[in-house]
């Protein structure tokens, strides 16, 4: 539903949530592809934009034009062109496009009757990076950002027959985009989750929160927003295993907030999410038009000085990093989340940090149900540009399409605004500007980062400025692997100013999985098992620590770590290689997992 905004960007100006439960069409599948790295389908070659003009060029590849006679000049056709799969990203599906960055044109053509008083709209997951999406040739909108949803209304424009979607996404890396021109992961580009079609009435529900009152076990408050401005909408909120029944009324902006006990006259207590009992309820929303269902885990996250406390008890989050990457290739399905959220469970973790960007919904639908608490973050990755409104403006963008999206998991603990960006006041007031926004979005939940850290006289400081504005000082540290010595590690000193719970976002090393040798040889298994004995020996003695999430699950795809026989273009460091098989230091930390449960249990 819609954009506005600097052209006509797709701002978040109202995502439909929870489309897993709705009445939906899914357009996955085999789509036709064209490969324009001039963009000859977007622009005349002037660099006019077609569909700026008001003139409908036939050379516009968004009208799918076909000759009408045999002398018509037309030089494209979907219909000719080759397939690929959606969702899924053009470089491990295509040779020719592996390290392709530039515009890859898509089409797909469906069937859609629509009937009286229903409205339509098209969904699409993610798209990475720049989406211009259009509609039996008219322009639907565009969409910035290469991991979180967005939603276009195509009531007025579906066809009984023969409609044809096409959408222009675009992986250029850009200097003022959210992340930049520099990551240390594959710039996967395409569809690269699901689209699908929602069909709803008239007036629908679009979006709601509910979750347990901030510092509040009884309480379940929140809001239920309609899709239009409609007041005195009776909407009917249940939760039958709570015999709970509440009705609510909008208000003229069609919005319904509510606050209510839990067992004020049942005697019915909640039982509280958490991954040892991820307990989650079904919760029905009804209207005299539609009936939504959702499941719902109900639990609470505070600190309080250096502790985490969930639903009032200390946790340790005992964590991994994960990209969204399974097999060397971009990860979309449910099977791919499970593979992943299966290995860690092995590991012993009951946390996962999702980096650098939001992953795949049914990756959080998934750790919900499992019992794994996660730490969500948007790309605002090493150097971008922190002078730009434009960027800012984004990544804002990002971050309330992602709480939008999630806020209704239990699972989240943790909004991250940032990974390793460089300290200025550019960069400070940008972050801040990013913690309370997300503050504005949602009070339940955790603000951190991923910061970097300083050494003094030999003593690691965690003193980033940034710090005071975050719930949770995390930081990334990679002794022994970028600097330091390991054998000194366990008697490492670190400081910090702040009396908040510590979280090591990234330690870790790289190893070639089979390779092996003495400790002291790089790439080997037993260097990386080494180093992570002595990592897990230094931390375990920081000041405030609650946590940790090394550096990775599993060996994923990067441009950037091309040394040969080792790393072919692979970041080596996963406890798990790129086609599953564990390494050494996989147990190490298993064993000190182990460990940490029963002390916190
Ligand atoms: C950084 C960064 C990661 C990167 C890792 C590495 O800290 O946050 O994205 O992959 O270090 O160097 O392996």
């Amino acid at each position: 539903m819609g954009l506005v905004c600097l052209p006509i960007l797709a701002l978040s100006q109202g995502l439909i949530i929870n489309t897993p439960n709705r009445d939906t069409t899914s357009l996955n599948g085999k789509w036709n592809y064209i490969v324009d790295p001039y963009e000859t389908g977007y622009y005349s070659f002037h660099k006019e934009v077609y569909d700026e003009t008001n003139v409908t060029s036939p050379s516009a590849y968004y009208n799918n034009y076909h000759a009408k006679n045999k002398s018509e000049l037309v030089e494209y056709d979907f219909d000719k062109s080759p397939l690929i799969q959606v969702p899924g990203d053009w470089n491990t599906q295509k040779e020719n496009l592996f390290y392709y960055e530039g515009t890859v044109w898509y089409k797909k053509s469906f069937d859609y009757d629509l009937k009286e008083n229903r409205r339509l709209f098209v969904c699409f997951g993610a798209v990475n990076y720049r989406a211009d999406v259009y509609l039996n040739g008219t322009k639907l909108g565009i969409h910035e950002g290469g991991f979180t949803p967005f939603d276009f209304e195509i009531t007025s424009l579906v066809k009984p027959r023969e409609n044809y979607l096409v959408v222009k996404a675009d992986n250029k890396r850009l200097l003022e985009a959210v992340p930049a021109l520099n990551t240390d992961w594959w710039n996967y580009g395409g569809i690269t989750r699901d689209v699908i079609l929602i069909e709803e009435p008239a007036v629908f529900i679009q979006d709601y929160a509910i979750q347990l009152k901030k510092g509040d076990r009884n309480i379940i408050a929140g809001i239920v927003t309609l899709s239009n401005p409609v007041i005195d909408e009776k909407i009917t909120l249940s939760i039958p295993e709570l015999e709970i029944e509440k009705q609510l009324t909008t208000n003229a902006e069609g919005k319904a907030k509510f606050e209510f006990t839990v067992g004020q006259n049942t005697g019915k207590e909640i039982k509280y999410w958490s991954p040892e009992s991820p307990k989650r309820y079904e919760v029905i929303l009804k209207t005299d038009r539609q009936v939504l269902k959702e499941n719902i885990g109900f639990r609470t996250i505070e600190t309080k000085g250096p502790d985490i406390l969930l639903n009032g008890r200390p946790v340790f989050l005992r964590g991994i990093s994960i990209h969204e990457e399974y097999q060397g290739r971009r990860a979309f399905s449910e099977a791919d989340a499970l593979a992943l959220l299966t290995w860690t469970k092995e590991l012993g973790c009951n946390f996962v940090r999702l980096a650098h960007y939001p992953h795949n919904e049914n990756m959080l639908r998934l750790a919900d149900k499992l019992g794994v608490m996660v730490w969500e973050e948007i790309p605002v990755y090493w150097s971008i540009d922190f002078t730009d409104k434009l960027t800012l403006a984004n990544a804002k963008n990002q971050l309330t399409e992602v709480i939008t999206r999630d806020k209704n998991r239990a699972c989240v603990i943790i909004w991250s605004m940032a990974n390793e960006t460089p300290l200025s006041e550019a960069r400070n007031s940008f972050l801040i500007n990013l913690v309370n926004h997300a503050k504005t979005l949602d009070t339940t939940r955790l603000i951190s980062a991923a910061l970097l850290t300083r050494e003094e006289n030999g003593v690691g400081i965690i003193d980033d400025k940034i710090g005071e504005y975050l719930d949770i000082i995390a930081f990334n540290q990679y002794r022994g692997w970028y600097g330091g010595d390991l054998a000194t590690a366990p008697d490492a000193k670190w400081t910090t100013p702040y009396s908040k719970p510590v979280v090591v976002s990234e330690f870790g090393g790289g190893a070639k999985q089979g390779l092996h040798g003495t400790k002291n040889e790089r790439w080997t298994e037993e260097y990386q098992e080494y180093l992570y004995r002595q990592n897990l020996l230094m931390i375990e003695k920081m000041p405030n620590i609650r946590g940790m999430s090394p550096w990775i699950l599993t060996d994923f795809r990067s441009p950037r770590r091309v040394l040969p026989g080792i790393q072919d273009g692979f970041n080596r460091k996963g406890l798990i290689s790129d086609t599953g098989k564990k390494k050494k230091a996989f147990f190490v930390l298993q064993d000190f997992y182990k460990k940490m449960k029963l002390q916190y249990d």
